[in-house]
């Protein structure tokens, strides 16, 4: 939900960029290089698909229903590296050099306001999606001054991924709500339990990347503090922000994140919780499928993220499918949009790959609750996540917060300056 003074913020930090300024706040909204939405999709052919690393499996196969469909209209499977970083820094490539070479991108959530506002994307046509179906907050993800320039194909929410197993061996049947729950469960399992001894308490994504951003945010916005306010201003100069970020750093120095996690993504998290180095672990859905066919069958559960004094918050993930404005074929590209964000493909992704849908009503039907007993966990946590700043220069955004947390997480700040730090970096990137 954009408040006017988050457009006000976004436009005149764009006031910097003469040519932006024309483009993405002159008028009412901007079309992009689609003309008025959806008008001007035209050509048919071979078209490509450009996303992150499948580390699912199921991508290939939902493309390859369509291709068997469309042999005259076959999709490219593109794979970029894993890291979001990655993955933004050479889609903006792409559009910089105006290359044909990607046709319909899976932007992260997080980047819909960048791509738009630099018109690297086409405005889409709302009224030839199912809107209306899908969770509102995660609608909310593809618009950028109220057009519509991507389509929701999977959304995310952060999960505390436990141990039952360990739990029960030591006569604990629920999991923590609060951050010090967690901790003294861990110290009750490594007591009781000695296969466990050896076992750190938890991880999550502590790299710097964009990980490192939802890690912190996550963090931060559990112990009742935000990074920027509901205005979109940066404040997270606060005693709740700290005691968000000091629960990181203080499980680093004690321990109970294993030192290794300052170089984790979310497949080395994965990796750790499913070798039993980490007794509880913080991810997203994705892992649900991977962990349940390995030797963690049966023996774990999920629930909401803890927090400081009671359930945590989720930052708000997921990626939409968006049509680059350099693209040819593009009414082939529109097609592929609506089957690969159909409910029909949704299904498919949450049963192949427990991947989190778009679709309300998924996450409801008692034979799909029955199989995925997480998704009203689930639902919830993407209901209330928080999302990320949704500001043009994200790009910025995103590099001060991993600077300055991975420098209080390593220890070279405390992190009362690096929350100092951060918010003097997040005021000048969206000064006005
Ligand atoms: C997941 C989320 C995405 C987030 C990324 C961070 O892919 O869906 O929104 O930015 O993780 O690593």
């Amino acid at each position: 939900m954009k408040t006017k003074t988050h457009r006000a913020l976004e436009c005149s930090a764009l006031f910097a960029t003469a040519a932006l300024l024309l483009t993405a706040c002159g008028s009412s909204g901007g079309s992009g290089n689609g003309g008025e939405a959806g008008t001007s999709f035209q050509g048919r052919g071979p078209i490509t698909y450009v996303a992150g690393k499948d580390t699912t499996g199921v991508v290939p196969k939902v493309i390859a229903r369509w291709n068997a469909q469309h042999p005259k209209e076959k999709v490219t499977f593109v794979q970029l590296p894993t890291d979001a970083d990655s993955q933004r820094q050479q889609m903006i490539q792409n559009a910089e050099t105006k290359s044909d070479a990607y046709t319909v991108l899976s932007l992260d959530v997080v980047w819909t306001s960048e791509f738009a506002a630099h018109q690297w994307v086409d405005r889409l046509p709302e009224n030839q999606f199912p809107l209306g179906k899908m969770l509102k907050p995660v609608v909310e993800t593809a618009k950028y001054r109220g057009g519509l320039y991507a389509v929701p194909a999977s959304s995310d929410g952060g999960l505390l991924y436990y141990r039952t197993d360990l739990l029960s061996k030591a006569g604990i049947s629920a999991p923590p709500t609060t951050w010090s729950e967690m901790t003294a469960d861990c110290a009750e399992v490594r007591k009781k339990v000695p296969a466990a001894k050896g076992m750190s308490c938890y991880a999550g994504q502590f790299q710097k990347y964009e990980g490192l951003t939802v890690n912190f945010a996550e963090a931060v916005d559990s112990a009742g503090g935000v990074v920027t306010d509901a205005s979109g201003k940066p404040n997270v100069d606060t005693p709740a922000a700290r005691k968000g970020l000091d629960f990181l750093t203080g499980s680093f120095k004690d321990g109970s994140i294993p030192k290794e996690a300052i170089t984790y993504q979310e497949e080395d998290s994965r990796q750790a919780f499913q070798s039993g180095k980490v007794m509880f672990l913080r991810n997203w859905p994705y892992v649900y499928s991977l962990a349940g066919k390995g030797k963690l069958a049966g023996k774990f559960a999920v629930a909401p993220l803890p927090g400081l004094n009671g359930p945590g918050s989720s930052s708000l993930g997921g990626h939409n499918l968006a049509l680059s404005s350099f693209a040819k074929n593009k009414a082939t590209a529109l097609d592929f949009m609506k089957f690969f964000s159909s409910e029909e493909s949704a299904g498919t992704f949450l049963k192949d790959a427990s991947l989190a849908p778009p679709y309300a009503d998924l996450y409801d039907k008692a034979a799909l609750v029955g199989r995925y007993p997480y998704l009203p966990v689930l639902k919830q946590s993407i209901l209330h996540a928080v999302p990320r700043p949704r500001v043009v220069q994200y790009g910025d955004v995103t590099s001060a917060i991993q600077r300055e947390a991975y420098a209080a997480l390593n220890g070279s700040k405390s992190s009362a300056q690096a929350l100092k730090d951060l918010q003097g970096a997040l005021q000048k990137s969206t000064a006005q």
